[in-house]
């Protein structure tokens, strides 16, 4: 079960289990959603990245959050679009799984995602928000523990593509 929402808003303000960042495969930090984590969670959060030797493409990794309002932060380097013919579709759909299989292991079942690939690595929004939200769907169906997961978007164009995936896939 799951309720699943797109709200517009800054990831960083966000009181849950655990936030998600789209991270790169270092975990070191970088821009965009991932520099912004690092910022508002304090050097503390750069300081556990050292330890876990960077994540694959697909794959996450889970951290504290420090000075952040969430509980958890969830890191996961998506794919880097380049043209879709390099698994990139299926990288995401991994990095959706990914992200939630560790969020139940860690009894998180209130996450917030950004819109992962979808900026610096310039994965097609059509296609991103289409993939998010069909995965999480599938991956949170079976559970006997409701999932709340809101998308948080940055901007109303973001927020446009989440809205249409989830009143197409969602059902009432
Ligand atoms: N809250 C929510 N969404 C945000 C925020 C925020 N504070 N800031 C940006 N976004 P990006 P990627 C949106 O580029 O494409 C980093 O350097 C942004 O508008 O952050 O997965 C990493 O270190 C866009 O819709 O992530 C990697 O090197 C979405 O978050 C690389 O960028 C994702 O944009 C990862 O690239």
């Amino acid at each position: 079960m799951v309720k699943l929402t797109a709200v517009l808003g800054d990831i960083t303000t966000i009181k849950c289990d655990a936030i998600v960042n789209a991270a790169n495969t270092s975990l070191l930090g970088g821009g965009g959603v991932d520099g912004a984590i690092h910022r508002a969670a304090g050097p503390k959060l750069l300081e556990e990245c050292r330890t876990l030797n960077g994540c694959e493409t697909g794959k996450a990794k889970i951290t504290k959050g420090y000075n952040l309002p969430a509980e958890y932060v969830i890191h996961t380097p998506g794919p880097i679009w380049h043209g879709g013919s390099h698994h990139e579709e299926a990288l995401l759909v991994s990095s959706y799984k990914s992200c939630i299989e560790l969020a139940k292991a860690h009894g998180c079942y209130h996450i917030a995602f950004p819109s992962i690939s979808t900026g610096v690595y310039r994965f097609p929004l059509d296609k991103a928000s289409e993939i998010a939200v069909k995965t999480i769907l599938q991956c949170c169906k079976e559970s006997s523990q409701p999932f709340t997961i809101e998308m948080v978007c940055f901007n109303e164009n973001v927020k446009n593509y989440y809205d249409a995936a989830i009143r197409k896939y969602v059902t009432v």
